[in-house]
């Protein structure tokens, strides 16, 4: 008798040719712990960016530019590290960053839902600096 097929494709990265993964894939239960753990979080993080919550959060993208991109006094998040941003959501959540605008909306997410959110602002392309004249370049500092 010949094993069944995977019911779904899992990414080449993973790698898999152990029985119990094949066993696993077999029955979608990796197809689903796979799915779950990379595009779910991003997904309901892009939601949170673009549309904020039912509990009252504002979207981020208001603030923070529709690409994440900052403007002014509204830090850039695009491209920023995942670990940085959770911990400074943390940090606003448990009041030991104070900042009258973001305690209120970082208390008010969860605790999945900041990983969701700054999980998806790191993903987003860091946008592209164009040389700003008053800044010295790379061959002015010798670097
Ligand atoms: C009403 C405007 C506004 C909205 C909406 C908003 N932010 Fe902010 N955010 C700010 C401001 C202003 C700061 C700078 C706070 C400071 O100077 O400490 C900030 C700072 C941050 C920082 C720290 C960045 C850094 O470089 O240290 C993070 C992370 C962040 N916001 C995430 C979010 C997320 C995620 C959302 C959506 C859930 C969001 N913000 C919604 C205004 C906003």
């Amino acid at each position: 008798m010949s094993a069944p097929e995977p019911s779904c494709r899992i990414p080449n990265v993973l790698n898999i040719n152990s029985y119990v993964m094949r066993r696993l894939a077999a029955a979608g239960l990796l197809c689903a712990a796979v799915a779950t753990a990379t595009a779910q979080p991003a997904k309901q993080g892009q939601q949170i960016a673009a549309q904020g919550t039912s509990q009252g959060v504002a979207a981020c993208i208001s603030c923070h530019g529709a690409k994440g991109e900052g403007l002014g006094a509204f830090p850039r998040l695009a491209g920023t590290d995942q670990v940085y941003l959770l911990a400074q959501l943390d940090a606003f959540a448990a009041g030991s960053r104070k900042n009258p605008i973001m305690q209120p909306i970082a208390q008010n997410l969860s605790s999945i839902e900041r990983q969701a959110v700054a999980l998806y602002f790191s993903q987003l392309p860091a946008p592209f600096v164009a040389s700003d004249p008053a800044q010295p370049s790379r061959s002015d500092t010798g670097a």
